[in-house]
């Protein structure tokens, strides 16, 4: 136990000091900062707290590090919990009342409160008041407790899992998008500067085209390519050594990793390009379903490769090209 604690301190240190502090380090979602800028100084100027934020998307795409943000640029203290730790109403109800004013609640995968929690989060969202039954029996009473004007900023991967009621207590509701490969280039640039990698601008944008869209990746892919780059050669990246790095990875030129090329194939040589449903895919490619849903299913259907189907899935000609399993292609094998 110690040990495994131990060992994972340096990644979380090393992934802290890459997290931006402020609105204007945060690199790309220009629509988004542009919103928050204004939401956040209107906020200020009225001397209020901010409204109720709700942020989706896919994982890495920086839900967490925009909460973190908004509390460092409201200076306000965050306090952040996960929806399925928040078990019962009580343990929600002893952190709301420890909120001060303007205080933000992170509550992440906010679509796995369940369901006693989340009525009880209602009214604190929307009065800022509290109702909780004392006593059992015939001597229970419902008590009403005031809550200071905090504020709640959720994230969620699934927007669809996420109930309308609990939806609607939300002043800002906003989508984040995978990132364009300039925006990853200059996250690259900046975090090898906080690590003392040296990298050049041609290395940084291997890196960043096989990404998929996602500054997580984009920050775990640059370490891997350090490795290599120290032990493999003479410490700088550049493209060669990342295109060595990456596709002894396994990870392809457009971001794809062996499980997607996988889920694809799958699609195409067993189910003949689909439909299948979600159930069978996670069968056989031994993946929980969820997973395939969060993690492998939003890049392929933004590349045009996958496309759900109130059938199933079904894998586009523009994956069978990219995988040179399109007909001509075969015909040609
Ligand atoms: N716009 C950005 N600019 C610079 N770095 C970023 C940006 N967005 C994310 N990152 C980096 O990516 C990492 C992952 O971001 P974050 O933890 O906020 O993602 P998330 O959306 O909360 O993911 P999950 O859904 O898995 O919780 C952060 O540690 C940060 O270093
Ligand atoms: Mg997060």
């Amino acid at each position: 136990m110690t040990k495994k604690i131990t060992k994972n301190k340096p990644e979380q240190k090393f992934f802290d000091s890459l997290r931006p502090k402020r609105l204007t380090n945060f690199i790309g979602q220009n629509q988004l900062k542009n919103q928050l800028k204004i939401f956040i100084n209107a906020a200020k100027q009225r001397g209020e707290s901010l409204d109720h934020v709700l942020f989706y998307g896919p994982p890495g795409l920086g839900k967490t590090t925009l909460a973190c943000i908004l509390a460092h640029e409201m200076e306000t203290d965050i306090k952040i919990v996960s929806g399925p730790a928040l078990s019962r109403a009580g343990d929600l109800a002893s952190i709301l009342t420890n909120l001060k004013d303007g205080d933000i609640l992170f509550i992440d995968e906010i679509h796995r409160l369940n369901k006693v929690v989340e009525e009880t989060l209602y009214p604190a969202m929307e009065d800022y008041a509290l109702d909780l039954i004392v006593g059992k029996g015939p001597s229970a009473r419902s008590i009403r407790l005031k809550l200071k004007r905090f504020t709640v900023v959720g994230a969620t991967t699934r927007t669809g899992l996420i109930s309308s009621p609990m939806r609607d207590r939300f002043g800002l509701v906003h989508k984040l998008d995978f990132y364009r490969s300039e925006n990853l280039v200059e996250i690259i640039i900046n975090s090898a500067r906080v690590l003392l990698i040296d990298i050049d601008q041609e290395g940084a944008l291997e890196v960043a085209c096989r990404s998929r869209g996602t500054p997580r990746i984009a920050n775990r892919l640059l370490k891997r390519v350090r490795d290599f780059a120290q032990v493999k050669g003479n410490g700088c990246i550049n493209k060669e050594t990342a295109q060595k790095a990456l596709d002894d990875l396994g990870i392809d030129r457009i971001g794809l990793t062996g499980v997607d090329r996988k889920l694809l194939k799958l699609i195409i040589k067993k189910y003949q390009g689909g439909p299948v449903g979600l159930d069978n895919l996670g069968a056989g490619l031994v993946e929980d379903t969820g997973t395939i849903i969060d993690v492998y299913e939003p890049y392929l259907m933004k590349l045009g490769f996958l496309k759900r189907t109130p059938r199933g899935r079904v894998v586009t000609g523009r994956a069978k090209e990219h995988l040179n399993l399109a007909d001509g292609q075969k015909k040609l094998i």
